[in-house]
């Protein structure tokens, strides 16, 4: 969700006159966007914030944006006085105006939420594949998060707002589209209009330039049939889920607010595998929640032996502002939650190594999104693979067809087939 923000002011920059640059000491403003979610991304932005002091000098402007922006607020002005502007996700659209008073010595804060939050048409990177925010902020409130503080509660975008935007990059070339929301399934519930997810995926299936359709995050609770069912039938759509488990032990999901249990997360997979067999999953799973005994860590260990995931993002539980776990009891030590995600990490290593063994030897309908430095093509298959291979600059935007021969660190590659 951050790296479709950045895109987005990236562009919306770049319309108002702006140059971008990579080199601080080219720049004239700095903007760090910040991440909340974890303790960790959020000291990578402050300490670069101010590695910003030495090289701001006259007439540079420094800016924090982002969700970070929107907690810590003013406060950030008096901690790290050499900020010039602090601006929220929401209110990217009113920077190019305001830093022209940033750079007269005003003091800009712009936090909190808004009635429109979304810009249309700013989020095109590249002519192939485009991220696109469907909702923002979220209304589950598991007790770890800060992002319903941070991004506030459940906003959707209109159905007609998004459709248009997606023809109109389809016009421009745009085969690939991932749909963005901290929890997909929940779209539309705020709007008032008998309008879901799955119906938003039936319209964006029927816009003819699109090839390919992804979303990610699935929230175990709210997956339905109508989306699985949808996904199986319908071959734009990706066969690939991202459904977080956190935990395998249902007295921390409890204590997540997760709303599921162990077993009726394990019924969902099967059922996905079942209506989709050659589906790819992917979750995300947190160690070291305060409470978390050896037993519970085993469990979630266990769940994740089971279900053999494609892909796993593994957190070590930090503690965030304003949320509910933020007060609880037992910490589990950081030597314990590095040993955890260690286990884990080890693990699943092993079982992403046996799951490409399926690939080699196959072939895979690969769509070409981009040209890389070293001269080889990159795409997808179908399944979220990512896969290199030797071929002409014509074949981007195209789906063809790859035969596998290895795997390496997350990237499959391959011979194309005529
Ligand atoms: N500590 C560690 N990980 C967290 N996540 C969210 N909040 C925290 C936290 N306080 C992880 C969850 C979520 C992912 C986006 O970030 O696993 O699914
Ligand atoms: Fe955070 Fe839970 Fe919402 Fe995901 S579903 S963004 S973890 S509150």
């Amino acid at each position: 969700m951050n790296f479709a923000d950045s895109k987005r002011l990236k562009n919306l920059l770049e319309k108002n006159g702006w140059t971008i640059t990579y080199k601080m000491d080219e720049a004239s403003v700095i903007f760090a966007i910040g991440c909340s979610v974890r303790k960790h991304a959020e000291n990578k932005v402050f300490s670069f914030i101010d590695g910003c002091k030495n090289i701001k000098g006259k007439g540079r402007v420094v800016g924090l944006l982002g969700c970070t922006a929107n907690i810590y607020n003013k406060s950030i002005f008096k901690n790290h006085p050499h900020v010039d502007i602090v601006c929220g996700n929401n209110y990217f659209n009113l920077l190019p105006e305001k830093i022209e008073s940033a750079f007269k010595g005003e003091k800009i804060i712009l936090t909190g939420e808004k009635e429109d939050p979304f810009i249309s048409g700013t989020y095109c990177d590249n002519n192939i594949s485009v991220d696109i925010p469907i909702t923002k902020g979220c209304e589950n409130f598991c007790s770890y998060c800060i992002v319903p503080y941070a991004r506030g509660r459940l906003q959707s975008r209109y159905p007609d707002d998004i459709i248009n935007e997606i023809k109109n990059l389809s016009d421009s070339g745009v085969k690939y589209v991932t749909l963005l929301g901290q929890n997909v399934n929940e779209y539309g519930n705020d709007l008032n209009i008998q309008y879901g997810f799955a119906d938003l995926l039936k319209d964006i299936s029927k816009i003819d330039g699109i090839l390919r359709i992804s979303f990610m995050t699935s929230h175990p609770r709210d997956t339905t049939d109508k989306v699985l069912n949808f996904m199986a039938e319908n071959e734009k759509i990706m066969k690939y889920l991202h459904i977080p488990v956190q935990s395998g032990s249902n007295k921390i999901l409890k204590m997540m607010n997760r709303k599921y249990t162990r077993e009726e997360y394990m019924t969902l997979i099967k059922k996905a595998r079942t209506l989709i067999p050659d589906i790819s999953i992917s979750s995300d799973i947190m160690v070291g929640f305060p409470g978390e005994t050896e037993k519970d860590f085993l469990e979630t260990y266990n769940l994740i032996e089971e279900i053999c995931y494609d892909k796993l993002y593994i957190f070590k539980y930090s503690q965030r502002p304003f949320t509910k776990s933020a007060d609880l009891p037992e910490p589990v030590s950081e030597d314990e939650k590095e040993k955890r995600h260690e286990m884990i990490l080890t693990l699943q290593k092993k079982i992403s190594g046996e799951i490409s063994n399926r690939y080699i030897n196959k072939h895979t309908k690969v769509l070409v999104e981009k040209l890389n430095k070293n001269g080889s093509l990159e795409g997808k298959n179908i399944n979220n693979k990512t896969v290199d291979f030797n071929g002409g600059n014509d074949l981007i935007g195209k789906i063809v067809n790859v035969k596998i021969e290895k795997y390496c660190r997350g990237c499959y590659f391959g011979i194309l087939q005529k």
